[in-house]
Order: C-alpha cells, then structure tokens, then sequence
C-alpha cells in the first residue's frame, strides 16, 4: 500500500493550546562527520527519508558509503544497496576509503520490495539507496527514473522507513541545469533535501539542505575531496586561496557569505578590449551572468569605461558557485583591473552590492565576512559605507563604483587611461546639491 506522502509519525488527533504540543519525539543522531551534522542540524532522524541531489561524479556515492560505515563504526547497524554499481565494485570503494566494518552490509539491489524485506530482516538503523533513479516497486507499470516509478518507489521506502524506525538516506542524480524529473519531483516527499555541488575538476565540494523539516536550511557544509574520500574542511578560505597568485590584474578576493558560513573567494576577470562588433562574447563561470550584465553596463554607461563592446571573461576560482548579490563590487573591480592592467591590492578584500547609478549598496553579515578576511591575513577591506569597524582591518567605505576604484588605485573622478586606448575611468554624475 502507498500511503500519502507524510513525515515521520504523523497521527491524527485533537487539537491542543500550542505551547502544549508535545515535543518532536525523536533527536537527531550525529554522522560523526562535523560538516554533515552541522548542515542536518544535529545528524539523522530515525523514521525519515532524506534525498542527497548532485551531478553524476560530484561524490554522492562517496559520501553515502562514508557515512554507512561511520554509522557503523558507531553502533548503528548502516545496509548500503546500491543498484548502480555491483557489490563488489562498492566494496573496493569501500577499501579504499577504510570502510570495511563489520555492520556495513552490503547488497545489490533494484527492487523495491527485495530493499523493504532486507530492511525487515536486519533492521539496521541507516540505509543508502543508491539510487532512487535505479531502483522499481515491481507492480508499477513504469520504468525505473520515470517521475511514476521514482514517486512510487519513495512513498514505498518513506513507509519501511517509518515502519522499522530507521534513517534512509536516497541518492539521486540530478543534471547540471537541475533539469532531470526524478529527484525535483521527489522533494516534497521527503523529510530532507541535501544537495551536493562541486565542480569534479575541484576538490571543494558544499552540501547545504534545500529542505529540512527538521531544522534550518541555512548551513553550509564543506568537504574537499581526496585520494581516501571526502573530508571534512574547516579552513575552506585556505583551500579556495591557495593557488592565488597576488598581485597578478582581475585578480579580486571577495568575503562571501553563503547560507551563515563566510567563505574568502578569489574572482577573476578578463578583459578583452574592443572586438568593436556588437555582441561582445561574455563568458562566466561560478558567477552570475545577468549581474555580470548589469556591472558592465554601469561601467560602460555611468564610468564611461570600455567594456560595452569588449569581450569579458568572469570566474569564481576553486569551482565555487557565487549567489551573493555582495559580489558585486568585488567583480566591477575585477573587470576594472583587467581592463587597466593594474592588480588590486593582494591584502585588500571588496565587498558590496551596486545599483543601476553606480552607488554601493549595503551587504547582509558584513561582521562575519571582515572577520574572515582577518583571520586569513588580510589588511584592508572596501566595503559599502555602513560596514562597522572591525580590528585589524582598514577599512574604506565607499558610496560608489568610482569611490572603490579610486581607493584601489584606479582612477574614480579622475579618468585614468586603458591601455590602448583614448578612454578611462570618470564619473559623470553631478556631485549633490549643497
Ligand atoms: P562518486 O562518489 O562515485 O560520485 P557520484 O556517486 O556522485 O556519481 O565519486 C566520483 C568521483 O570521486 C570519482 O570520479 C573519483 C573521485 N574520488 C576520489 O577522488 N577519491 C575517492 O576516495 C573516491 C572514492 C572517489
Ligand atoms: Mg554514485
């Protein structure tokens, strides 16, 4: 039977004044990996279904093997089925990531009713099902990763789940627009949404909830991914920085901060003046485009800069993914950089949103960001004008584009030339009244 989609334990009864409802009955039990329980709020629910999302290749496999067998080594029976890849291709992973412990058990599995019934007979506490795209109830007429069959095969797995009290953890590959039906479509079905995200090509990996009915969604979670599996990455700033060459132009460091975590990320630009057709190729990666769109346009329109016919290149360094709207500043100096050939200041972090007029607008956490870009070493900031102070950094509020590009070294009221070119920096609107 497929019950209607429901959380752990919910019955139907009277209504009680608020403040007498009883307590959420079941905590959270830790995963033993700091980064994990800090994103869950506290770890797994016994009775719930969770859904880790991420491109195929990101480490989803990895992870979930690592947390079985931290389950295991914690006194918590952990059942891994994995209907992708054979057992004993799961067990050499297993080798190499020293996860060979004696309550891990280990099956290969596709069919739902066979993963419920093992689930009946060892009744572990944790359980991967790797993936929800693989696996089928039998009696459903459609084929395994059809919307029909994924939905199907979760209510079925949300049932056992609540039925023998143990946490399942579903793994579920998503594409790189977040297009693939199954797993969106799983998300109100689940108690917990976990998306993990990285670029391969990287070692940084983030895992944040996009839903959580057990806490707050706001958590940051950082893994670097190594010979031996996933770690956990306390000094992400260090990891993100290390291959920073200072002093090199369109070179920004910017003071992110994603979810409640701040996190120092180099931005890079390159700017190639002049192509002169219109349609300038504009490339980004880890940034926004449209913000992209809109700083290069107030440069172009409010500083006179050339960049509308150029061609621009943007990044984030590392594989991160920027959502910031505080990034702004720091990508306008980052182009400006490029742009003139002069390298922003290697002990200077930028932060700030920026408007259509050019004028710099306040940013969300600014403490927290300035906090982190003192304890990675560095020394100045230019910041929006309302930042407060903070020891062992100096600070420049800016009101404007122009301000912060006159407090790196590049120009502001005064023009200051592009190479090759008979244009620069100014600043065309009127001082205010008074
Ligand atoms: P995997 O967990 O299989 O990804 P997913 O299940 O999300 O598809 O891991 C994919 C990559 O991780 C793989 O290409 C190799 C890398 N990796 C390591 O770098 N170190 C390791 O210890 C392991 C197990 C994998
Ligand atoms: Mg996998």
């Amino acid at each position: 039977m497929v019950s209607a989609p429901q959380s752990v334990q919910r019955p139907n009864g009277p209504a009680v004044p608020i403040a007498e409802v009883p307590e959420a009955g079941r905590p959270p039990r830790s995963t033993g990996s700091q980064e994990v329980d800090r994103v869950t709020n506290g770890g797994f629910v016994a009775g719930s279904l969770t859904l880790l999302a991420g491109e195929p290749g990101v480490g989803k496999s990895t992870l979930a093997l690592q947390l079985a067998a931290q389950a295991a080594q914690r006194g918590q029976r952990a059942l891994y089925l994995s209907a992708e890849e054979s057992p004993a291709q799961v067990q050499q992973r297993a080798k190499r990531l020293g996860a060979l412990c004696p309550d891990l058990w280990l099956a290969g599995a596709n069919d739902v009713d066979t993963i419920v019934a093992e689930i009946a007979r060892l009744e572990p506490g944790f359980v991967i099902v790797d993936s929800i795209q693989t696996v089928a109830v039998a009696e459903v007429a459609a084929t395994a990763g059809s919307v029909t069959q994924v939905r199907a095969s979760a209510l079925r797995l949300a049932d056992a789940a609540r039925a023998h009290d143990c946490a399942i953890l579903l793994i579920g590959h998503v594409t790189k627009d977040g297009s693939l039906a199954g797993p969106r479509q799983l998300e109100h079905l689940v108690d917990t949404v976990l998306n993990f995200e990285g670029d391969r090509h990287h070692a940084l990996r983030l895992l944040r909830a996009v839903k959580h009915r057990f806490g707050p969604t706001s958590e940051l979670g950082l893994f670097e991914m190594v010979q031996g599996g996933l770690v956990d990455v306390e000094d992400a700033s260090g990891l993100l920085l290390a291959d920073r060459r200072p002093g090199a132009a369109g070179s920004v460091v910017f003071p992110m901060v994603d979810g409640q975590r701040p996190l120092l990320v180099e931005l890079q630009s390159l700017v190639v003046s002049g192509s002169g057709s219109g349609g300038a190729r504009r490339s980004v990666e880890g940034v926004d485009g449209g913000r992209l769109a809109l700083l290069l346009a107030v440069l172009g329109r409010v500083f006179e800069l050339p960049v509308l016919s150029a061609e621009v290149y943007c990044l984030a360094a590392g594989g991160v993914t920027v959502h910031d709207p505080g990034a702004d500043l720091a990508l306008a100096c980052a182009v400006v950089s490029s742009l003139t050939g002069k390298a922003v200041p290697s002990d200077t972090v930028i932060c700030g949103e920026v408007g259509l007029g050019g004028e710099v607008r306040t940013v969300r956490h600014a403490e927290r960001r300035l906090a982190e870009a003192v304890r990675a070493g560095f020394r100045r900031a230019v910041v929006p004008a309302t930042s407060p102070d903070i020891a062992g950094l100096s600070l420049t509020r800016v009101g404007t584009v122009g301000e912060a590009l006159l407090a790196i070294g590049m120009g502001g009221p005064r023009p200051v030339r592009a190479p090759g070119t008979a244009e620069g920096v100014t600043d065309r609107r009127q001082p205010a009244a008074g």
